[in-house]
């Protein structure tokens, strides 16, 4: 099992990432379909090498020091794909699940799913819960998988529950409702990178987004390397973040 090394201060410069590193990391993963279609390939294929280009930013984010990645594996919409790929990628993800948990324990990293997880079959739900509740003392790298996820019904939820657990209207902050959304528990979001080219949110963390730094690839997701996500993180390193206020 892969023990990842943490890179010292001379590691990061030699990386090029001088500075403040970004907290919390999203990334729209997309481009799996037209990287296989590039090599004639089936769709799951791509989202096979997909999920080994995964394993690696995952790794490289711990090695990072990053305190937080989230990534868009599965949206409410993905549900209107075939039914061959949709199968496809649910086996990908038992897979995943399956063979990555221990080592994703073993390096002290915490999963999280955002998303609701009752459409899935029980065998991957339970692989998913179990992961979840075996990590969730772990104090490394907060990882989040969204999966059968939609930001706008993360946001109808919140409001949900807000309602339910009787919360008068006065008492709602952002930072209360903040906390009712799936990524409550999670640092703001400081950057999020889109694969292939494609310069849209998808409906993924549309709340969390509002201060948040874009960056798009035209790298399509297998293909995006530790080297293209430390060019992603350097970029965000240059951009001046004003909040809304003056520059000093
Ligand atoms: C979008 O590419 C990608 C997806 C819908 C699935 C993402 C899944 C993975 C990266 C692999 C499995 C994930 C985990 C967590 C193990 P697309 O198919 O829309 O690509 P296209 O736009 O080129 O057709």
């Amino acid at each position: 099992m892969r023990i990842y090394p943490k890179y010292t201060e001379a590691e990061l410069k030699k990386l090029g990432l001088v500075g403040k590193l970004p907290e919390h990391i999203g990334i729209i993963m997309d481009g799996n379909g037209r990287w296989a279609k590039q090599r004639l390939m089936p769709r799951s294929a791509g989202h096979r090498a997909g999920m080994e280009a995964l394993q690696d930013i995952v790794r490289t984010s711990h090695s990072l020091g990053i305190g937080a990645l989230t990534v868009y594996a599965f949206s409410t919409e993905n549900w209107g794909r075939p039914a061959a790929e949709i199968d496809a990628l649910m086996s990908l993800l038992v897979e995943y699940f399956y063979k990555e948990i221990d080592e994703l324990d073993a390096n002290n990293v915490r999963i999280r799913t955002l998303g609701e997880l009752s459409r899935f079959a029980p065998k991957l739900r339970t692989l998913m819960e179990t992961a979840v509740q075996r990590t969730e003392n772990n104090t490394g790298l907060n990882f989040s998988i969204a999966i059968n996820y939609g930001s706008r019904a993360e946001i109808v939820r919140a409001v949900k529950m807000l309602v339910e657990e009787g919360i008068p209207a006065e008492s709602i902050t952002e930072k209360c409702f903040a906390e009712h959304l799936y990524t409550g528990e999670l640092p703001e979001l400081d950057l999020i990178i889109r694969t292939a080219g494609e310069q849209r949110l998808s409906n993924f963390l549309l709340y969390q987004a509002a201060y948040a730094e874009f960056v798009f690839t035209e790298t399509l997701f297998p293909a995006f390397t530790p080297e293209v996500y430390c060019d992603c993180i350097k970029e965000f390193m240059h951009r001046t973040r004003r909040f809304g206020k003056v520059k000093e």
